[in-house]
């Protein structure tokens, strides 16, 4: 029996799914109208009765955050939707965004409704200039239907939103290195408090949120609370959508509901490629620390990941078979890390550069034992010691392959060299390194 829930990609396999036709030949739209009709208070009181969780990483209930948001005190408040998704491994918001996108401007309306926001922004990666121009037509179409604009069908409520291009920082996902650039400032994270739901975009009380979070909201208010928590698990309610990559046979979405294991992934995604075992995998993109075999059966919830000791993140699995290096995997994915680093603090700026040289000794078989514990004391001095969440990021990678792999840290000093052919090793199936 099939574990998928399929709710946001029930559809994506009719051609034309993307169209606000098809999308309304589903049942779209009748959500929002549902919601217009309510209190905006008890939208968001049916919201936070779901336990629908953010999906953008960090899991805080979606209803609550609606919740912060001062009522009645004369400021405009804004909606402003992540979907920045750089995080390597995480790619679920772009193809939801290609497929569906009128989930999330349904989403949009219902969430400014709740919050009383008349202006919703979207910061979109401006590089997916695809998803771009998709998600302009539908906002285009959306006007058009008078589902935006003023007085949205005909309840009085008027919604105009704008579609923003981010500039490609990783950073910018940081939801207030997002509010800085959307205002027109370099992107780097802000001082907290004051949070945004007191002062974020142009200093007036704002939502931040998930492209995911946003877009569920439509199906909860149509399908009501008792069917979203029929699904996932005692306080990781709902359906989410894992994305599976790397050496696998058949990556792609897995739309299922919270709590399903990683065995029961990779068996829908017909298993590991022919011939080889899987070595280790991220439960929620690379900064989250990484698992292995022994983690097969981990609930994939907020509180299993959690009591594993990593964490659900955007729920990107990235499956590396036993041909990956893994001191080169984690080497790549610092680099990354170093690159990203917005500079605005010394541990990260500089940290992360050191880690870099580290590694590419490590991995080149150069050094001895005591830089093994050289690299974690570098790691010691970024992560908890920086300004945002990029730096702990960078750390989990490092911190975690020393632990279930240390012994092949160790194997590259005593070779004097990488123990993995550079031709089979390879990072991503069908790429030879
Ligand atoms: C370095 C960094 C990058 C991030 N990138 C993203 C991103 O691309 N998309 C996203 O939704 N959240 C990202 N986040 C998390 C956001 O700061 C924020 O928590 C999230 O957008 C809140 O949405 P949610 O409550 O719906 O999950 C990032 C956080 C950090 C520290
Ligand atoms: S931790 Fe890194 S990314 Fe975050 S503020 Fe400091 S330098 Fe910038």
């Amino acid at each position: 029996m099939s574990k998928l829930s399929p709710v946001l990609s029930a559809h994506w396999d009719e051609a034309d799914s993307f169209t606000l036709e098809a999308y309304r030949r589903n049942g779209g739209y009748q959500a929002s109208k549902k919601a217009l009709d309510m209190d905006p208070d008890a939208v968001i009181q049916l919201v936070k009765d779901s336990g629908l969780r953010g999906r953008g990483g960090a899991g805080f209930p979606t209803g609550m955050k609606w919740g912060f948001i001062p009522q009645n005190d004369g400021k405009d408040h804004y909606l402003v939707v992540n979907a920045d998704e750089s995080e390597p491994g995480t790619c679920k918001d772009m193809p939801l965004l290609m497929a569906n996108p009128h989930s999330l401007i349904e989403g949009i309306i219902i969430g400014s409704y709740a919050i009383r926001a008349n202006y919703a922004f979207i910061y979109l990666r401006g590089e997916v200039v695809h998803v771009f121009r998709r998600v302009q037509q539908a906002i285009e179409d959306a006007y058009a239907a008078g589902l935006l604009g003023k007085n949205i069908n005909g309840k009085g409520f008027d919604l105009e939103l704008v579609l923003h291009a981010g500039a490609g920082a990783y950073i910018c996902g940081e939801e207030t290195a997002l509010l800085d650039s959307l205002e027109g400032f370099r992107g780097q994270p802000r001082l907290r408090p004051p949070f945004p739901a007191i002062a974020g975009l142009y200093a007036r009380p704002t939502v931040v949120n998930n492209v995911e979070s946003i877009a569920s909201v439509p199906a909860i208010i149509a399908n009501g609370t008792e069917w979203f928590q029929a699904m996932g698990t005692e306080k990781s309610k709902g359906f989410t959508l894992y994305s599976l990559s790397g050496h696998v046979k058949n990556p792609g979405q897995f739309e299922a509901p919270l709590g399903i294991t990683l065995r029961e992934i990779l068996e829908m995604a017909g298993g590991m490629r022919e011939g080889h075992e899987l070595k280790f995998w991220t439960p929620g993109g690379s900064s989250t620390p990484m698992f292995t075999q022994e983690h097969l059966d981990v609930p994939l919830d907020y509180e299993g990941v959690g009591a594993a000791g990593s964490m659900l993140g955007t729920k990107a699995l990235q499956i590396f078979d036993e041909t990956t290096c893994v001191v080169r995997a984690v080497l790549r994915w610092t680099e990354f890390y170093k690159h990203e680093s917005c500079g605005k603090c010394t541990p990260c700026r500089e940290g992360t550069w050191w880690l870099v040289q580290a590694l590419k000794e490590l991995e080149a078989g150069r050094g001895t034992s005591d830089d093994l514990d050289k690299l974690l004391d570098i790691v010691d001095n970024i992560a908890g010691r920086s300004f945002c969440a990029l730096a702990d990021g960078a750390a989990s990678p490092i911190v975690s392959s020393m632990k279930y792999f240390r012994g092949e840290y160790q194997r590259h000093l005593d070779l004097g060299s990488c123990p993995f052919d550079p031709i089979e090793s390879t990072l991503f199936a069908g790429v030879k390194a």
